[in-house]
Order: C-alpha cells, then structure tokens, then sequence
C-alpha cells in the first residue's frame, strides 16, 4: 500500500482555504485533491516515462529506410486532402483548374512540413532544457532523449518530403522566426509544453485525415503515419507534463503561461500557411489572403484541429482570463 501523502492528513472539509497557492499574496485557494492527485502523478512520472519507452522500442521508423523515396508522384494525386487546404471552398477555389488545386496542395504540404521542422527544432531545445537539470539516469530523462531522437528523425523526414515534392522550402517570417528563438530560450516548462501541444496537436489532427486517405501521394501516406504513430508519444508525454505543472508551477509561472500561450496560438493561426505558396501557384497573395481569413470552412478545420488540445487545456487551467480571448483572437477557440 502506499503510504497516505503529507496533504491527505488535511481534513476533507478544510481543503478549499484560501491558503495562497505558491506562497503567493493573491488570495487565490489551493485545492489540495488536485494537488495531491498531481503529486501522485509525479511518482508515477516514471511508469508513464517506462511505458512510453516500451512504446518507442516496439513502434519506431527509419524513415529512411521505411519510405520509398525514389517512386515519383502519381499524376493526379493530392499531396494533402483537399478538404484541408488553406483555399478549399472559398470562391478562388472555384476558379481554379482542378490542376491548380493539385499543386497548391503540393506547396501547402511543403509548408506544413516546413513548419514541422521550425516547431521541432523549437521542441528539441525546450526537451534540452527541461531536462538539462533532472536526474539523469531517470526514464524521465531518457524518454526525452528518445523524444528528441524521434523529433530528429521527423525533421530530416519532413526536410526530404519537402525536396521530394519539387516545392521550396517555406520558413516562417523573420519576425515569427525570432519569436521563436526568443520563446526557446527564454520559455519555462509549462508553456513550452503548451507550445509543444498546440504544434503537434492540429498537424496530428490533420495527418490523421492524410495518411488513410487514398487520394492522397503514397509517400505522402507514409510520412503522415510515421509521424502520427510517434507523434501519439510525444502528446502523452506533453500532457502528462503540463498537468502536473500546472498543479504545482508557482502563480505568476502560470499566469505567464496562459499568456504566452495565448499568444503562441495567436502567431500559430498566423504562421499555418506560409502566404507565398498563393504567389507560387499563380494566384495573387492578397486576395488568396483575404478569402482564407473569411472561410466560414477554414475556420471549422482549424477548430475541429485544436477542439482536443482546447478542452484539454481548459479542464487544467491554461484557458483563463487575457490568455483565453488571444485563443478566441487566433481563431482557434469558438
Ligand atoms: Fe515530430
Ligand atoms: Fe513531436
């Protein structure tokens, strides 16, 4: 059995009160069950971080050696379902030739891998820093170095679909871009994980879609079920995180991370589609722009992508007050 945590000795009446939570001065109360549930959780920190190492060891790719990188594309094939490209159903689309439609996909799927590899080598470094002051020999520790190995994997993945494609690479802004490098450094663990889920959480969504669907490139299919498989790791073991950290993380840390990931969902809705793939296939940007931002049917997608990771959050707290309106601004929250 184990042995009763110091805060169960609390009497079940006197849980709610009022003390400050992180011997903060706002008055705001400690709900003990919660905490002592998330204390709980950290012993089992190391059974999630076995399982997930179990996990790795029977369902990992080389992708590589996996794919079938010298078949061309088939003609007449999407390189993203076309109900989830950017201009699907808005009046453009219906002026395009069916052709056009095609090699739009084909850039906004270059972009999306291109913005999986600026996410990933965003994560690989906030992996890096959560770890760099914990126990080494932990499986905490080691299922993050298996993550990062995984992330690698991904973004030569993603950096050779890309080429394969025929498409240009497609970086994030230069603006978005030094965010970024900002955010790495200077972000602390619970909005690095909000981070981490709000960047794999919609692409999971969308290459889950992808990867059964026939119409789509072979090649395609089989970069989006590598990643959806090891993808399904990383979001458990995000979440795991962020509930915990949420639970302990003093007040102003998560007030911070409501805030900045507020904003990190706001640049997200931004950044999605890099606007040039409109110029690439022919089309002018600003109008392409436009009719995107006024999709009642983008919007859908983009919500139905983050509707998990957004009931997630805000049963753990993420989604309160100014945080919670920048989510409303991205689009991404109803
Ligand atoms: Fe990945
Ligand atoms: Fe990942």
């Amino acid at each position: 059995m184990t042995p009763p945590h110091p805060v169960s000795r609390f009497p079940r009446g006197a849980v709610r009160s009022g003390v400050p939570a992180g011997g903060g001065k706002g008055g705001e109360e400690i709900d003990f069950e919660a905490l002592r549930d998330a204390l709980g959780a950290l012993r089992d920190r190391e059974r999630v971080a076995e399982r997930l190492l179990a996990s790795s060891a029977r369902h990992s790719f080389d992708p590589d050696t996996e794919l079938d990188w010298d078949a061309p594309p088939v003609d007449g094939l999407w390189y993203w379902p076309p109900e989830l490209v950017s201009l699907y159903d808005t009046p453009l689309w219906y002026r395009m030739s069916e052709e056009q439609r095609i090699d739009l996909s084909r850039h906004e799927s270059a972009a999306l891998a291109s913005l999986g590899i600026w996410f990933e080598l965003i994560l690989m470094q906030l992996l890096v820093r959560h770890i760099y002051d914990k126990a080494m020999t932990s499986s905490h520790v080691r299922y993050a170095l298996t993550e990062i190995a995984d992330e690698c994997r991904h973004s030569m993945m993603f950096a050779r679909v890309i080429r394969w494609t025929g498409a240009p690479a497609y970086p994030v802004s230069r603006r978005h871009h030094n965010l970024g490098r900002l955010f790495k450094t200077i972000s602390t663990t619970p909005g690095s994980f909000t981070a981490t889920l709000l960047g794999e959480e919609v692409l999971d969504w969308m290459q889950r879609l992808t990867f059964p669907d026939e119409r789509v490139q072979p090649l395609i299919r089989g970069v989006t079920r590598i990643h959806v498989v090891e993808e399904a790791r990383h979001v458990r073991y995000a979440r795991e995180e962020l509930r915990r950290q949420m639970l302990t993380a003093p007040r102003w840390e998560r007030e911070f991370t409501r805030l900045s990931c507020g904003e990190f969902a706001r640049i997200f809705s931004v950044a999605f589609v890099n606007p040039e793939v409109y110029t690439r296939v022919g089309l002018d940007r600003r109008e392409a722009v436009a009719q995107v931002r006024a999709s009642e049917h983008r919007r859908a997608v983009m919500r139905d992508g983050a509707r998990k990771l957004t009931e997630f959050l805000d049963g753990i707290g993420v989604l309160r007050g100014v945080g919670r309106r920048m989510w409303r601004q991205s689009g991404l929250l109803a």
